[in-house]
């Protein structure tokens, strides 16, 4: 059984193809009205979102199948403290596939271990956010025409930003692709990432503190909100918050054909007047994640049907241990539910957790 839990769940000739399917869809929308017609789609947000959980159920409706599911936990078992393994046991026996959003990273991996259908990731903490990613790849493929020999700038929340961290380990595939990482110290994208970048991958990177000294350089610039909800301490927050606002006076020394990118939603980093400027991409980018979810949910239904393998090649040499270690993280699911530890040792000789990559101690 195939799910998309992880951006590298699918080799780069499936990524293609499902971005190239999703630009079939937006070519002819017809063909494809009745492509899902009698299949259900289980929408499982255990957490807010506008624009994952409409472009899922939009998507669904389009290939003419039907859509089920709760956009907030307390309004279902899940407030009774059922765990994540029982409830995807249930939806099985409604649902043909799942899309997950959860507070706890590593949740949409524990519901693929038990649901018996195809899981799609929609967010998992701070963790990923891979069709996040495949929105992303479909926005960068429509607007620069192109996934290799960009130099793609990262502002902002980088630590917390699920969506920065699972599109650096997608474009880490590709050759020339040169990553500038933008933020304020507190909030550098995690070490094991920076550790992955160094050791294990094509890209080139690096680190600055404003993105005035490389917006010239850029074709594409990744703006990101700081993630208020993922601090533990507010004082932290408010030291943070402004850390990096992106205005017309900012914009001026870019390129012509530079684009800006955000997963929105944005708060104040992105300032309104920026919006007119035919490089802001980001309102194009939420109606690709339409579409490609379109081309998701049908290549993972078809991928079902046949019973299709498992082809991932990891990116990062790795073996499974199982229960030897504990995973540090509170916000990991193996902190509040009972689940097998499950750790990768990697290349590089660490043990991580397979449900968030934290480092074991
Ligand atoms: N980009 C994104 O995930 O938005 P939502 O939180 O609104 O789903």
């Amino acid at each position: 059984m195939r799910h998309l839990i992880d951006p590298t769940d699918l080799t780069v000739e499936e990524t293609e193809r499902i971005v190239a399917l999703a630009e079939d869809i937006i070519a002819d929308r017809a063909k494809y009205s009745e492509a899902c017609k009698g299949k259900k789609l289980a929408t499982l947000f255990y957490e807010p979102s506008t624009r994952t959980r409409l472009s899922f159920t939009s998507a669904m409706l389009e290939l003419g199948g039907q859509v089920i599911g709760f956009s907030d936990a307390n309004s279902s078992s899940v407030s009774k403290g059922e765990t994540v393994a029982d409830t995807v046991r249930v939806i099985r026996c409604f649902a043909d596939i799942i899309a997950m959003r959860h507070f706890k990273e590593g949740a949409p991996l524990v519901a693929s271990q038990y649901a018996g259908i195809p899981v799609i990731n929609a967010g998992d903490g701070s963790h990923a956010h891979p069709t996040q990613t495949l929105t992303d790849l479909l926005t960068i493929k429509r607007e620069k025409g192109r996934f290799d020999h960009l130099t793609i700038g990262f502002c902002g929340d980088l630590k917390f930003g699920r969506t920065v961290h699972s599109l650096i380990k997608a474009l880490a595939r590709y050759e020339g692709i040169e990553v500038i990482l933008i933020s304020p110290e507190e909030l550098r994208l995690p070490d094991y990432m920076l550790r992955e970048m160094q050791s294990a991958s094509k890209l080139a990177f690096r680190e600055v503190r404003t993105m005035e000294e490389v917006m010239p350089e850029l074709d594409v610039l990744y703006m990101t909100r700081v993630q208020k909800e993922r601090f533990l301490d507010e004082e932290e927050f408010d030291r943070v918050k402004n850390s990096f606002v992106l205005d017309p006076g900012k914009l001026a020394a870019a390129r012509e054909d530079m684009i800006v990118l955000h997963p929105l939603p944005r708060v104040n980093e992105i300032t309104r007047e920026v919006d007119n400027d035919p490089r802001a991409a980001y309102f194009r980018q939420v109606e690709n994640g339409k579409f490609v979810r379109m081309a998701l949910i049908l290549t993972l239904l078809r991928w079902a049907d046949e019973n299709r393998p498992f082809e991932r090649t990891p990116v990062f040499g790795e073996e499974y241990l199982v229960n030897e270690q504990v995973c540090p993280n509170r916000r990991c699911i193996s902190s509040t539910e009972d689940v097998d530890q499950l750790f990768r040792r990697h290349a590089d000789g660490t043990c991580r957790c397979a449900y968030c990559e934290a480092k074991a101690r």
